[in-house]
């Protein structure tokens, strides 16, 4: 870490002293390092301005949510949800994240069934009676990242599904329950993996949550089949995503050859995922985006 004077500005960029902002949270950092610990970077911890500007676009991005939750039901296409995201984002002088990011070519992800996460929304797609399907909505807004997703069943759907979308919900929650100030991530996916495991499930391991804020993806990278006490400490001004992918069948996946975006179980088997932005506060825990 480098030396910073006790009334030099803090590097967070607040424009307060280092001795009145983040001298003693460095302290605590440093003791943590010398135990041998991965403690987070600077980078990633975010100031009072900036936590400001991204609950404001995670607030969006719940009501970008909250728009097609009031208007997804059987025999909408995917397309359709893909043009709801686009406008309610702009009406909300905002700009979906997913839109041209690393190419992908839709506003949102839209992931029914055996699709695990990043299905492309197409007018050849038609929701039907018995899916299950994840949206999965990211915002930008001036400059600050949202991101969030919800499971919808629609019609009548198997008790074996609806499960599935129950259990995967009940563990982002029991994970959040785990973040506060000095825990450590590897706390999350311990209590998400035993969860799905106790059920017969498996968590996917390639794809995983990630750091948010001021770039869509930032660190940590986020797994959900960690050990508790391991992975990066955490610490407040963090953000990221709590977002699991769990399986009725195996862990394993394979991503389409074709469009390079969608990602489905390797058996074929049902998967559910939901995603909630979450900010590590002094005592504990705010959700951003759910
Ligand atoms: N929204 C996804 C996430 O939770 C990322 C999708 S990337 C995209 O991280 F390009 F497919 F949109
Ligand atoms: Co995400």
């Amino acid at each position: 870490m480098e030396k910073i004077g006790r009334n030099d500005p803090c590097w967070c960029g607040s424009g307060k002293k280092y001795k009145k902002c983040h001298c003693e949270f460095d302290d605590i950092i440093r003791e943590h390092e010398l135990k041998g610990e991965i403690v987070p970077p600077r980078s990633i911890i975010k100031n009072k301005e900036q936590i400001a500007g991204i609950r404001e676009s995670a607030r969006i991005n719940s009501l970008v949510l909250d728009y097609v939750a009031e208007r997804i039901k059987e025999g909408v296409t995917t397309e359709d949800i893909d043009r709801w995201v686009y406008e309610r984002t702009k009406e909300l002088d905002s700009i979906p994240a997913p839109l041209n990011y690393e190419g992908y070519p839709k506003s949102v992800c839209t992931s029914i069934n055996e699709v695990v996460c990043h299905g492309i929304p197409s007018k050849d797609v038609v929701l039907k009676d018995g899916d299950i399907v994840n949206v999965d909505v990211s915002t930008i807004h001036n400059n600050y990242f949202g991101d969030a997703s919800r499971m919808f069943c629609i019609g009548n759907v198997s008790e074996e599904k609806k499960k599935l979308v129950d259990i995967t919900r009940q563990s982002v929650y029991l994970g959040l329950e785990q973040v506060k100030p000095w825990g450590h991530l590897g706390d999350i996916g311990q209590v998400i993996n035993d969860l799905a495991k106790a059920n017969g499930y498996s968590v996917v391991r390639e794809i995983g949550g990630h750091g948010i804020g001021l770039e869509f993806h930032e660190d940590p990278w986020v797994s959900y089949v960690t050990k508790k006490g391991t992975d990066m400490l955490l610490a407040p001004g963090m953000i990221f995503t709590i977002e699991p992918m769990i399986n009725m069948g195996t862990y394993k996946i394979k991503t389409d050859e074709e469009d390079g975006w969608t990602v489905r179980t390797a058996d074929g088997k049902p998967s559910a995922q939901w995603e909630i932005q979450v900010l590590v506060t002094e005592t504990g825990y705010e959700v951003l985006s759910k």
